[in-house]
């Protein structure tokens, strides 16, 4: 099935000293001091009971104990990689950013990619959204780009966020995925239809991160020495090429491994195939924000290429497997917020929302002190600030200068540098919960994807998957997402109504069915 290849035996270092060979390195305690045994527990007699004083074996057990964190709220499986962006266009006059000062100028990227709803030990080949994390390390500190392989989103207010994940999640009672409730959801925010849209047709299971694109999704801003803005879109596309499973493919692989993507992307790193990706960006001027007839800050849009053609800036190349999944990929923490002097955000409000959440989950998964970790500590700009202390401070706290420990002081501190101010933004200066009502201009784009984008035989595939993923719907639910889809087009409507006619599990009970049991016992 497509490329996928078994796992690889990955030769490790042997640490049993056939007779004659040198000593390996002695082992440890934690405290460094040599440890006699690390496998034969102190005990009154051989027959047992344990002493409490052998302390290294409760050491052992209690290490174990404390091996997991909480896993990311969502984009729980992830696959990791490190690599190099190369500036290979000049756009410093769209942006002061060191990165893009110079053609050739290049950083090195911790890479993550990942499924949204699955936990650590879901498929790889399921379908769903794919993240698309990139942590650039340059050298006015780390910018985060932490997209997805879709340029679209499914809401686009904030508090819809949670409501949304839970309903990708498991069911309170029965702990499985619930169709109904994403089918439920998505018919009462029909502004979702475009994500969906994508996330059903043959983009929806990619073989593996290296045949998918990367999408920033919200407008950003880029801002130039003479402080001027521009609106910008980011997108990585794949030079691997586009590659899919259908469902059938998918099925038959996770009968065989859950692990596709691990094993293709570590052993493509491994045996020197290095995937790239280019950089491209879409541009506004600042102004035109207000000019053009959508909304270009709702993320749930994309920006037509044909007004806003792709302007090539860069590659991307993946090139290293991380030395440690736990330490890079595990303990990677990319947040929206970590932007850089010449990059910023824009008024999308779903996107603040954003800056605020991450560093927040990071601190609940990691600890206060996430940022000092190997993989989100700045390799090519040096960090300065006065936060302190708190648990696990294991790095330097005085940055050799230990009376500067407040601001302002007459001892040479750090002081903050006016020259990378942003640029100021015009706002509206009436505040007001204001309301986006669902109208024709939240079908135009699923349209054009639909009728224009696609042929008839990925329609028809669509027609399949959403057929299959709604299966075991309730009617109305179903009735409800299929008046959606009819306004988007009416052969999609009927596209999918006639594909539920073979879909799914006939005998599959939804979840109301179950509601109204509780009810009558
Ligand atoms: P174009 O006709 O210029 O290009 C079509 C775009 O669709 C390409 O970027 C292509 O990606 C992408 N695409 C093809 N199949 C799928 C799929 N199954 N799921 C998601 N994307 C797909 O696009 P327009 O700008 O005129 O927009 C037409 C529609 O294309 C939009 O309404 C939107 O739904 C979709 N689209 C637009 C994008 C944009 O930024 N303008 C980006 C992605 C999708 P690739 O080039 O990598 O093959
Ligand atoms: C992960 C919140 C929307 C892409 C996360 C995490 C949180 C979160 C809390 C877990 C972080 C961690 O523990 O490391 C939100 C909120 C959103 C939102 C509140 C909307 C208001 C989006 C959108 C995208 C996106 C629109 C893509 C465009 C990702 C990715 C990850 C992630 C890729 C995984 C990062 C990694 O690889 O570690 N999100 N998210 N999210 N989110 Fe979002």
């Amino acid at each position: 099935i497509g490329n996928y290849r078994p796992a690889r035996t990955v030769s490790s270092v042997q640490n049993i000293n056939p007779e004659g060979s040198p000593m390996t390195k002695r082992l440890t305690t934690t405290g460094g001091a040599p440890m006699p045994t690390n496998d034969t527990s102190k005990t009154a007699g051989p027959r047992g009971p344990l002493l409490l004083d052998d302390y290294q074996l409760i050491e052992k057990l209690a290490h174990q104990n404390r091996e997991r964190i909480p896993e990311r709220v969502v984009h729980a499986k992830g696959w990791g990689a490190i690599g190099t962006f190369t500036v290979t266009h000049d756009i410093s006059h769209l942006t002061r950013a060191k990165l893009f000062s110079t053609v050739g100028n290049s950083c090195d990227v911790l890479a993550r990619w990942s499924t949204v709803a699955g936990e650590p030990g879901a498929a790889d080949a399921e379908r769903d959204v794919r993240g698309f994390s990139l942590k650039f390390y340059t050298e006015e500190g780390n910018w985060d780009m932490v997209g997805n392989n879709t340029p679209v989103f499914f809401v686009r207010d904030a508090y819809k966020f949670p409501d949304f994940i839970r309903t990708q999640k498991r069911h309170p009672r029965t702990n499985m995925r619930s169709p109904e409730a994403m089918f439920d959801f998505w018919a009462a925010q029909p502004e979702s239809v475009h994500q969906v849209t994508i996330l059903m047709s043959d983009r929806g299971i990619p073989v593996n991160p290296m045949h998918m694109n990367g999408y920033g999704s919200h407008t950003f801003s880029l801002w130039n020495d003479e402080g001027t803005r521009t609106w910008v879109k980011f997108h990585f596309k794949t030079q691997q090429g586009h590659k899919h499973y259908t469902n059938a493919e998918a099925e038959m692989l996770i009968g065989k491994t859950r692990e596709s993507y691990q094993e293709d992307l570590y052993n493509a790193l491994d045996s020197g195939e290095f995937p790239k990706w280019t950089l491209k960006i879409q541009v506004m001027e600042e102004e035109m924000a207000n000019e053009v007839d959508f909304n270009p800050f709702d993320v749930t849009k994309v920006w037509p290429h044909d007004q806003f053609p792709l302007i090539e800036v860069g590659e991307l190349e993946m090139n290293r497997n991380a030395p440690n999944y736990f330490q890079y990929v595990e303990n990677a923490a990319y947040s929206p917020s970590n932007v850089v002097p010449g990059i910023g955000f824009s008024p999308d409000k779903m996107l603040q929302a954003r800056v605020w959440s991450y560093a927040d989950a990071h601190r609940y998964r990691l600890g206060t002190h996430y940022e000092a970790l190997p993989a989100n500590a700045p390799k090519n700009a040096e960090v300065q600030h006065y936060h302190k202390d708190g648990a696990m401070r294991f790095f330097t706290n005085d940055f050799d200068n230990p009376d500067a420990y407040y601001e302002p002081n007459q001892y040479g501190g750090p002081v903050a540098d006016p020259s990378v101010t942003e640029p100021a933004l015009k706002i509206d200066p009436e505040a007001f919960r204001y309301t986006q009502e669902v109208t024709e201009a939240d079908f135009i784009q699923p349209r054009a994807l639909y009728a224009e984008v696609m042929d008839q035989d990925e329609r028809d595939r669509l027609h399949d998957n959403m057929a299959a993923a709604m299966g075991p719907c309730s009617e109305s639910v179903t009735e409800r997402w299929l008046a959606v889809l009819k306004r988007v087009h009416p052969d999609y409507e009927s596209g999918v109504r006639e594909a539920l006619k073979t879909a799914g599990d006939v005998n599959a009970v939804p979840v109301t069915d179950d509601t109204q049991v509780d009810a009558a016992e």
